[in-house]
């Protein structure tokens, strides 16, 4: 079994396992600066994003950064909404060494407001769904993480957050904004090296040259991080990709301070087991299955 998915942050294994002690010496547990000197040579950090309750995507995705040799995973956010499993998948980024806050983690703890009614409704069964479903430690577990997110963390040069440096859960950074300067130089002004982010749910690497480079254009669908460049990457989408390729969609991250990088990975999984879930829960909208199958 991989080192980091050996035990979680909390419960009866944290406080004398090596994994949590590693961590917390680190800081990326407690989502502390990092002084860049701290981090290992080539540790490599799996980065997770938008998984939105999609289980069999998000074991897909395990499985590969098992494969890989993730040593570490980061969440950055949106582990609940639109899926038919928030539990399952909260139960599964226990174990990260940071989960962060995106947006529907916001509407499911202070209200969905500013929703559309589709993603309301499903933050709404998701909130109740929560309340009821499992054991009373399970509810606890849950809860427990929901109620301990972070806006973002920094390892070393690296920032991590779900939406943007500007606004950590909400605002949108689109590929199409690199015609907007003003709005791109103030999201820069914001960068010290590199920021990673989920939340469009389209992965790729934008440069303050306002270019945006998707994953399909990276030479190895790679992106080498160049000393002193800021970048802003966007690691995609687990559980409901939006450029078009329905594989789940995530990052791992080579901090090598000799050769730092980040690799974008694409993974099959069990699409239909996940549509055909949310076609059977009569509060999720019908809309959000075919969007899994179209990968849109
Ligand atoms: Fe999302």
């Amino acid at each position: 079994m991989p080192l980091w998915y050996s035990a979680g942050l909390s419960g009866p294994l944290a406080r004398g396992n090596p994994l949590t002690r590693a961590i917390t010496r680190s800081g990326l547990g407690l989502c502390k600066r990092v002084p860049a000197t701290m981090i290992r040579t080539s540790m490599l950090l799996g980065l997770i994003s938008d998984i939105h309750g999609n289980m069999a995507a998000l074991q897909a995705v395990i499985r590969d950064m098992e494969a890989v040799g993730a040593e570490k995973v980061l969440c950055l956010g949106d582990v609940v909404g639109y899926g038919p499993y928030p539990g399952e998948c909260l139960d599964l980024v226990r174990r990260c060494g940071a989960v962060l806050m995106g947006n529907h983690e916001e509407a499911l703890l202070y209200g969905a407001e500013n929703f559309n009614p589709r993603a309301k409704r499903a933050i709404d069964w998701t909130r109740d769904h929560l309340k009821s479903d499992g054991d009373e430690q399970t509810r606890k577990n849950r809860w427990n993480i929901l109620q301990n997110l972070q806006l973002h963390c920094k390892v070393g040069d690296f920032l991590f957050t779900h939406a943007s440096p500007r606004q950590p859960t909400r605002e949108y950074v689109m590929p199409r904004d690199v015609a907007n300067q003003p709005k791109m130089d103030e999201i820069f002004s914001l960068i010290e090296h590199v920021c990673f982010v989920g939340h469009t749910h389209l992965p790729g690497v934008f440069l303050p040259d306002r270019s945006f480079t998707n994953p399909v254009q990276l030479w190895n669908q790679t992106y080498f991080i160049e000393p002193g460049e800021k970048a802003l990457v966007n690691i995609g989408s687990v559980g409901q990709p939006r450029d078009g390729d329905r594989r789940a969609c995530y990052v791992m991250l080579d901090t090598d301070p000799g050769s730092p990088r980040a690799l974008f990975r694409r993974v099959e999984y069990d699409v239909e087991a996940t549509a055909k879930a949310i076609e059977a829960n009569e509060f999720l909208d019908d809309y959000l299955a075919e969007r899994l199958r179209q990968g849109r």
